[in-house]
Order: C-alpha cells, then structure tokens, then sequence
C-alpha cells in the first residue's frame, strides 16, 4: 500500500493556502505519497471526510485566495473524544502523516496530534502574524497590502474633505498589521492592544497634525486595541475636537479574502514543500516557518499557545515619519 499524508486547512483562511495546499499535494506526489485533502479542518478529520488530491486536482488555485479544502475552528477536535475519533479514522483510512495549513489555534490541534504519537506538520499560515516559529505567516503580506491599498484610498478622499479616518484593522489580539499598516501608509497615529493609549492624548496627536496642515489624519487602529474604533471616534465626538471631520472604516474580513501576493506565494509554496521534504526524512512534531530568511522547522511545544512579541521599536519610527 502506498503512503498516505492528509492535509487540511485550519481556521480563519488566509491568502496563500491554497498555494500551500498545491504544493504539498505536488510534493507528496513527487515522493511517492498519496494525498488527501480533510474538508473544514479539523472536523474532516473526525468525520474521515477525506477527498484525494491529486497533481491535476491543484491545478489553477495558487493565484486565489480562501481555501479550496474549507476551514473551520473545530470544537468537536478540541475534545479527547473528537480527538479519538479521528485518530481512528486515520487509522482505518491508512493515512500516516498528516500537514496542518493554520495559525496559532490550528497549530495547538497540531500538536494535539503530534503528542497522540501521530506523525504532524505544521505550515504557518495567518494574516495575523502572531505565530512564533515565523517571522512572517503566510497572508500576512496580502492583508497587509489589502490594508495599504485602503489606507491610500482613504488619505485621498480624506485630504479632499479635510477629514481623519480611524481605520481599524484585523490581527485578532495581536498589533503587528495595525503597526505595518501604520508605518507602510504613513499613517498620523496607530492604536495597538500591546500598549496603553489615552484617547484624550490620541485626540492631541490628530490635533496636532491638523495644526502643522496635514490634509488628512488616518489612524491606524488594531482591532484587539482596549478602545476600538468606534469607541474612539465617539470619545472624539463628546469630547475632544481633533479638527477633522471623523469618520470610521473597519476593513475586517476584506483583509482576508484577496488573491496572493507574490511573497505569499512563495512563502507558501516553499513551506508546503519542505513540510513533505520533512516528513519524507521521518521528521515531525514541527512547525514550517520562515526565520530570518531561511525556511526553519520548530517544535511545536515552542509554538502551541505562546506569544510572539511585537517590535516596538518601529513606534519611535512610526512617530518621526508624521511629521
Ligand atoms: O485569525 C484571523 C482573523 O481574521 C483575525 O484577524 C480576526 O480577529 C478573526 O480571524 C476573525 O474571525 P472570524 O472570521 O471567525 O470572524
């Protein structure tokens, strides 16, 4: 019988997984294994709702986004029962490997697997950037583009009106596309969940851009931040006059849903490729990131449920360039 490897994406979709599901279906091909696509995640492998993925099967999905096997944040997984089940469906259904395309709540259910014994992979895969083992996710890039586009957009309808637009951004509880966003588009101000901003002192900074004649004032604001930006803006508006107009844009899922950048594509495609190149030598319990540069594996006992830190010291950097 030939060797058979599962993959499955897991959790919010990002950018990129379906790059990374061509390559892990074309690699496994190339060596020798059968592979199969789990439907929704983790609940396809409870169900063994297993479809097989051949190389033709890939075909004309690196350039698009979402994902062609469907996610889901499985709850039935999460339990020793759910677990145990699809362990043995595993079982019966002759898969011994199996690459988990996810982020950090994915990668726990990867480890789950790896310390039943079971032979797993993980690929790094969230537009929130919040793995350790990475210094960059797969659709990070593209959110953060998607992001950029928006923020260009809004400074010009913004400098048109002389108004300030909040701009939240997705990241979960983590700040790093708010701070990208914020840098890259040359925004006046951001708002992170890492650190405490007094809305009063926000309301001076949007002020003081309005004073020096800036046209527009976009904040940047991160959608895990204490105040978000609805919040904000009704501060603004009952208490405080920034000298803009203020208006609020939450960009939310349309972060999520575009086509690959050419970094994510590459990112995926590479990661997807060595998670099999792994498993090939025999080699699991990892997750498949990218650290300074390189293509790095790291025990998932030092990614599952930790906290990646922030770079802060791109704030100092942040606050010179709105001058
Ligand atoms: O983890 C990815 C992410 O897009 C977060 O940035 C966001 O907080 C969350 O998923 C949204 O989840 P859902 O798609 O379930 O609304």
């Amino acid at each position: 019988m030939s060797k058979r490897i599962v993959v499955l994406t897991s959790g919010g979709d990002a950018p990129g997984m379906n790059a990374a599901i061509r390559a892990v279906a074309r690699a496994g091909h190339a060596a020798g294994w059968e592979v199969f696509g789990a439907r929704n995640g983790f609940d396809g492998l409870v169900k063994g709702d297993l479809r097989p993925l051949g190389p033709r099967d890939v075909g004309g999905i690196l350039q698009t986004g979402g994902t062609i096997l469907g996610s889901a944040r499985s709850k039935r997984f999460r339990t020793p029962e759910g677990r145990a089940e699809a362990l043995a469906k595993l079982e019966h259904l002759g898969v011994t490997a199996a690459v988990v395309i996810g982020g950090n709540g994915s990668q726990q259910g990867t480890y789950a697997l790896s310390k039943a014994g079971f032979a797993a992979v993980g690929i790094a895969s969230t537009i929130d950037n919040d793995l350790v083992g990475s210094d960059l996710t797969i659709g990070a890039d593209t959110a953060l583009n998607v992001a950029l586009e928006a923020i260009d957009r809004l400074k010009a309808t913004g400098s048109s009106l002389g108004r300030a637009f909040l701009v939240e951004v997705m990241g979960r509880d983590y700040g790093y596309l708010a701070l990208m966003a914020a840098v890259a588009g040359g925004a006046e101000a951001v708002v992170l969940p890492e650190t405490d901003t007094d809305p009063d002192a926000l309301a001076g900074e949007i002020r003081a851009a309005f004073d020096r004649g800036k046209p527009h004032g976009i904040v940047v604001v991160a959608e895990g931040a204490k105040m978000n930006a609805e919040a904000l803006a009704r501060h603004f508006k009952e208490h405080k006059d920034v000298g803009f107009d203020v208006r609020v844009t939450i960009l939310g899922h349309v972060q999520r849903g575009g086509r690959p950048t050419y970094y994510d594509r590459m990112l995926a495609t590479r990661l997807g490729f060595a998670a099999v190149d792994r498993l090939e030598r025999g080699e699991h319990g990892v997750l498949m990131g990218v650290l300074r540069g390189e293509v790095a594996a790291t025990p998932l006992s030092e990614v599952a449920g930790k906290a990646k830190p922030l770079d802060l010291s791109l704030l100092k950097l942040a606050g010179v360039m709105t001058r």
